[in-house]
């Protein structure tokens, strides 16, 4: 492609339009180790690298856009939630942050277990050897089929999500002659999201049975009657890229409430709770994520002092962490394909992927940083947005970002932190080709997802 520079943009601070940005970074070729992937770094030329491969022939051996994911890093992560927690609770990787044969491999010798929601989800990591006792199935609408697959994999356990599912989950068990452990999930009444939580005005979700007006207690009642169903603990999962623990904090206390009404009405201890994911990531260099074992600390904390204050013995804990594994292990590459300075605005940076690659910016407005990785550069900052190719305005993948002045066509720029919930919600809009994911380690890289191809398209499309 050629390289051409484009006109003057918006450069200065005075003449900046209204977003969501702090000054220009005063160097914008450091690669922040707080939103990259624990390999990537710049040679000696300048051109970053991830797991000693450079971007610029990963580029042209996998093509763009494409995922690569670090996989020591993922790894490594992986290793940190199960020590955090240690040999006491039980760390489930949420599989709909990002799924794949070779991710469940990872997973299952790293010692993790994993939380799927649906069939796809169940095969995919049943056919890739994860023991199905290591499985937590999920989902508000579970289909019969789903659960009778699940019940017959043998899944350590369903987490039960409405009344009608309680019943359903013990008829299917019943009639395969199992007994099925199971947990409730309740709604605590608490959603978080990033730095803030909200106590009230929280039941109107779909999610789980409301621990108000005593709903959450009739389902535990009910549960405890089915001979089809060992009711092992109660769920509940509070919200998103979460980084205070207070949430944490409320939803805990409400749980084991619930299980000290449990043990006074029924006289029965259910041994586990489960507080669910939603630990935050750094998409940016303004986020501070806190570590896993600080994480195992306070949740370990919270739930003693509850238990001990409700006179309960303290239940096995687990916790469904996705984003917080996979997510800052993966970047995506694009390659520039146009530049439009528009005066006294910003400068939009159109590249080959868009909102069918990261749904994320356009769905929740979610923030991503981004960086020239092809080469560096000493030119002006200039206030940036980076979108993609789709016929929607929306298709931003990169709302505010600065990017240097000397931008070109054909320069490959990356969004870290794309681990997790990319991939995962990509669409075909457009009739786009999904993406490759490729596995990097140890200066190898390897497709673990295929592009998708024109053909896989047609091939769906049987009129
Ligand atoms: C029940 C449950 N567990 C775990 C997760 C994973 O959340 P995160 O990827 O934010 O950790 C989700 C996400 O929606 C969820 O619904």
């Amino acid at each position: 492609m050629s390289r051409s520079a484009h006109p003057a943009g918006p450069r200065h601070a005075d003449v900046l339009p209204e977003g969501h940005y702090t000054a220009p970074p005063a160097d914008l070729n450091t690669l922040d180790p707080k939103v990259w992937s624990r390999t990537v770094e710049r040679d000696e030329q300048g051109i970053a690298t991830v797991a000693g491969l450079r971007v610029t022939d990963l580029a042209e051996e996998f093509g763009t856009p494409a995922y690569f994911l670090d996989e020591s890093d993922f790894r490594a992560r992986c290793r940190a939630w199960a020590e955090a927690f240690g040999a006491d609770a039980d760390v489930f990787y949420a599989g709909k942050a990002f799924l794949s044969r070779a991710v469940v491999r990872w997973l299952h010798e790293e010692g993790l277990n994993l939380d799927v929601c649906s069939g796809g989800e169940l095969s995919t990591a049943l056919s890739a050897g994860m023991p199905a006792e290591r499985i937590a199935f999920h989902g508000n609408n579970k289909s019969e089929d789903e659960i009778r697959r699940a019940v017959e994999a043998g899944v350590g356990r369903i987490v039960l999500d409405s009344f009608q599912e309680i019943v359903r989950v013990a008829h299917i068990a019943q009639s395969l002659g199992r007994r099925q452990r199971v947990q409730i999930r309740v709604t605590v009444g608490v959603e978080a999201h990033t730095h803030e939580f909200i106590a009230t005005a929280h039941e109107d979700q779909k999610f789980g049975i409301a621990l108000a007006g005593g709903q959450a207690a009739e389902a535990v009642r009910r549960a405890l009657k089915l001979d089809g169903l060992e009711l092992i603990g109660i769920h509940s999962h509070i919200g998103s890229q979460i980084f205070d623990m207070a949430g944490f904090e409320v939803s805990a206390r409400r749980v084991v409430q619930l299980l000290a009404e449990v043990r006074d009405e029924h006289g029965v201890e259910l041994p586990e709770i489960d507080l669910g994911g939603g630990l935050g990531i750094a998409y940016t260099s303004e986020d501070d994520p806190r570590e896993p074992h600080e994480i195992a600390k306070a949740l370990g904390e919270i739930v003693t002092r509850e238990c001990e204050a409700a006179g309960l013995r303290t239940p096995r804990i687990s916790v469904e962490p996705g984003r917080a594994i996979v997510g800052p292990t993966a970047f995506t590459l694009y390659r520039v394909g146009t530049i439009k300075p528009l005066d006294g605005l910003r400068t939009y940076v159109s590249v080959d992927g868009g909102m069918s690659d990261n749904i994320r910016t356009a769905l929740y407005d979610a923030e991503y940083s981004v960086a020239l990785v092809s080469r560096t550069s000493d030119a002006e900052p200039v206030l940036s947005r980076v979108v993609g190719k789709h016929c929607e305005s929306g298709d931003i993948i990169v709302r505010d970002a600065f990017l240097p002045a000397d931008l070109a066509p054909g320069d490959l720029l990356a969004v870290p932190a794309t681990g997790a919930y990319c991939r995962s919600m990509a669409s075909n809009y457009n009739h786009a080709l999904r993406p490759p994911v490729v596995a990097v380690r140890d200066g190898e890289a390897r497709v673990i997802v295929r592009r998708e191809t024109e053909e896989d398209l047609l091939r769906l499309d049987v009129g």
